[in-house]
């Protein structure tokens, strides 16, 4: 994070009972409305702060609710439709989707959160049992807690709106108390929601499958309700908790854009709806199909926080803003700012095939290329010798290890690599010690069959006992031996979700009471294991999200490596998430997944832009390819800082026109590096000479241009050049070829060109 900028103000006018949440680059402002309710005002660029803006707020119009307003509810402003509000709630006059709804003890509904209060603190407080953004200095943030209650019923809502000093970002979450004397039910909790006033605008989400996550989708909103979410038990491949709202014509560089990331693993929803009148209420939260939450008297139920991010300036500046938070206050612990090891994980190399003198022979062949950290995955433990069995078991096999985890890992790293190993704590196999010993440890409901998954089942995560069990017999691996990575996967969703530690009443918590023991064991482990470097998986990215990031420090953005198809899941990917939590790596070819043979350049070139890794058996590999690949491994520790840490720009989507090309590239801070990767997916004779400019340059600097890999073709030559910032930026890096290199070439290529800032003279 940048030295705090002092412009930041979190101010409540008493006079206007007006909040205006301020920096130099946004504002958020809400103000009470006169029936107590707290309406939205504004959320975009920043607006001189100390004016009243009540005007904002729409006017008073009531629709055909009109007839609704009579009698003692006449005086409550929102009793027709499109006041914005901070907390809509249904059964009075607002027919919108609600982002709260509390069952009283006697079985109604109704909920009238009027203000009551406010405070407002230097910093930003955490969200018990849940992950979220910090600062480390209380003048990094402001943040404003608003008091609304519902008298009637004897709820009492909080709140909570963070403004960061140098981002524009505002972080929101809610708490809902019960101060009654009687049992209430909370049926749907958001964690924002926020009421536009129009309607033109694009949803953009992130979709996709297992293999091929988190492509954009893009499509205009329209009257009625639009909705991403995920009824699976984690964020899922599916489906991930960030939508954007941009404007028809927004672009990656200009256009406005608010971005929504929900700060959560489980079910969530995020939805859209636009009313008659052309209004858009935008919330996310946990999913409220399935979720209640009973609160006896005095407690109080915590909802996962939304970072909200605006962008008057594209796409680009709004990714931005995420990975920068996202890699700075959301991550923690000590790997946050280290540079991240390049990795041979022994997956797709060797499967189960798991002995010792094969995964020497792997990490001996790893460490002649440069690679600096051996990760066995799958395999190690129990009788695990393929997907059936042993989950749950987690000492080591020794006939296929016989000096163990230990003899293993200290051997690996006499060789000069760091020692990683693969756990998947949250399950069992029904082939198990574990499952034999505690067979109600496992999900399910009395009398009615499980549906199994990759032959397997998932522990109840919402038992403490549970949760402790893992604490200890993981904790025990990890001393075991000298790890210093642990990949923690998570290979099914979840079925027939149902705690038999629960009464019925409670049932409803059940998927929201697994995450929060799932946070609990990383919590744990990741402050017994400060020093081990964590990466988070469930069969590649199905959650991939930033309720993990806070606790692991990168995640397996795929199953999927060949890189054509890893050019669309890590644009997608970028969307929010930054490149140094995106695990992305170079695997064998013919491809596994779709049985592709792309160039090695070309499957290092897409890896390189994130945390690059190998997943194939470097004994099988010939002289020329660990030739090649010795240089890739060196290519990249040379520019590691830029492709882990850099602004990371897109210049050509995979997602437009026929996606044919794409190009991206990751500049310093200080602008003096850059990496620009271009892709050509198919070849396609005389296709000409065309430029891609560049972003993010400095226009006044003079670059070294470098093509990779290096050659004379024409595209290296005529691009080897000391060219100024702002030519670059203006007439780009030239695409070109002859045609007997275009011949030469065929399908899948890829080209990088290393920009280097030099003095001019
Ligand atoms: C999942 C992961 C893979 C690998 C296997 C092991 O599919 O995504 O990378 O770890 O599990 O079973």
């Amino acid at each position: 994070m940048e030295a705090p900028n002092r412009q930041m103000t979190a101010t409540w006018d008493c006079a206007t009972n007006e909040l205006h949440l301020h920096n130099d680059q946004i504002s958020y402002l809400a103000r009470v409305l006169d029936d107590g309710s707290l309406g939205h005002l504004y959320f975009g660029p920043a607006l001189t702060p100390g004016r009243p803006y009540g005007h904002l707020a729409p006017p008073d119009f009531r629709g055909p609710s009109d007839r609704l307003t009579e009698g003692p509810r006449a005086t409550r402003g929102h009793a027709g439709e499109f006041v914005a509000l901070e907390c809509p709630t249904g059964g009075g006059g607002d027919f919108r989707v609600p982002a709260l709804t509390v069952q009283h003890a006697d079985g109604s509904t109704a909920l009238h959160p009027a203000y009551a209060g406010h405070r407002i603190m230097a910093g930003k407080p955490a969200i018990p049992g849940l992950p979220s953004t910090y600062v480390e200095s209380p003048d990094e943030a402001e943040t404003v807690e608003v008091l609304l209650v519902d008298a009637a019923g004897a709820v009492e809502v909080r709140l909570l709106y963070t403004i960061f000093a140098d981002a524009p970002v505002i972080a929101r979450s809610v708490r809902v108390r019960n101060a009654g004397q009687r049992q209430v039910t909370v049926r749907c909790a958001m964690s924002a929601s926020l009421d536009l006033p129009d309607a033109r605008w694009d949803l953009l989400h992130l979709s996709g499958t297992w293999a091929r996550e988190r492509h954009v989708v893009r499509q205009a909103l329209a009257p009625g309700r639009r909705a991403v979410s995920s009824l699976r038990g984690a964020s899922s491949h599916e489906t991930n908790p960030f939508i954007v709202l941009a404007r028809p014509h927004t672009t990656e560089e200009a256009g406005e854009a608010c971005g929504f990331s929900l700060v959560y693993s489980g079910n969530f929803r995020a939805e859209a709806e636009v009313d008659a009148y052309g209004t858009t209420r935008v919330r996310l939260g946990i999913e409220p199909e399935g979720f209640s939450w009973t609160l006896d008297p005095g407690e109080e139920f915590a909802t996962p926080e939304v970072v909200l991010a605006y962008s008057s300036a594209g796409l680009g500046p709004l990714s931005d803003a995420y990975h920068r938070l996202y890699r700075e206050r959301l991550a923690r612990g000590a790997w946050r700012d280290r540079p991240r090891p390049i990795l041979l994980n022994s997956w797709e190399g060797a499967y189960f095939d798991v002995t010792e003198s094969r995964m020497l022979a792997m990490a001996t062949a790893a460490q002649e290329l440069g690679i600096e950290l051996f990760v066995l995955d799958d395999g190690w433990f129990g009788e695990r010798n393929d997907a059936t069995s042993s989950l749950g078991d987690w000492t080591v096999n020794r006939r296929k290890l016989p000096d163990g985890l230990d003899g293993l890992a200290r051997k690996v790293e006499a060789l000069g690599l760091r020692f990683g190993l693969w756990i998947e704590p949250e399950m069992v196999s029904a082939r198990s010690r574990l499952f034999a010993d505690h067979p109600d440890w496992a999900i399910g409901i009395p009398g009615r069959p499980r549906t199994e998954s990759r032959s397997q089942l998932v522990l109840d995560m919402s038992r403490a006992e549970i949760v402790d069990h893992l604490f200890g017999v993981i904790g025990d691996v990890l001393r075991s031996a000298p790890i210093s990575y642990v990949k923690w996967d998570f290979n099914r969703n979840i079925t027939e979700p149902f705690g038999l530690a629960l009464p019925p009443e409670r049932q409803g918590e059940f998927l929201h009471r697994y995450i929060l023991g799932v946070y609990d064991l990383y919590d744990r482990l990741t402050r017994a294991f400060p020093d081990v470097l964590f990466e988070s998986c469930a069969g590649g990215g199905g959650r991939f999200d930033p309720g993990m990031l806070a606790f692991s420090h990168q995640g397996w953005t795929s199953d999927e490596m060949d890189p054509v198809e890893r050019l669309r899941i890590q644009w997608g990917t970028s969307l929010c998430y930054p490149l140094s939590s995106m695990g992305a790596h170079v695997a064998a070819v013919p491809n596994h997944q779709v049985g592709r043979v792309a160039p090695l350049a070309t499957r290092a070139a897409v890896a390189f832009f994130g945390v690059f890794g190998y997943e194939l058996d470097p004994t099988k590999l010939d002289p020329d390819e660990r030739c090649a690949i010795a240089a890739h491994v060196a290519f990249y520790k040379e520019h590691r800082e830029v492709l882990q840490r850099g602004r990371f720009v897109r210049l050509r989507s995979p997602f437009e026109g026929d996606g044919n090309e794409v190009a991206w590239m990751t500049v310093a801070d200080d602008r003096r590096r850059a990496v620009v990767g271009w892709y050509r997916i198919l070849n396609h004779p005389q296709s000409g000479p065309q430029r891609f400019p560049l972003r993010g340059l400095d226009p006044a600097a003079l670059y070294r241009v470098a093509a990779w890999p290096p050659g004379d073709d024409s595209m290296a030559s005529r691009n080897a050049l000391v060219r100024g910032g702002d030519d670059l930026m203006s007439s780009g890096i030239l695409v070109v070829a002859t045609r007997p290199e275009i011949a030469a070439r065929g399908d899948f290529q890829a080209r990088l060109f290393v920009l280097e800032a030099v003095e001019a003279g």
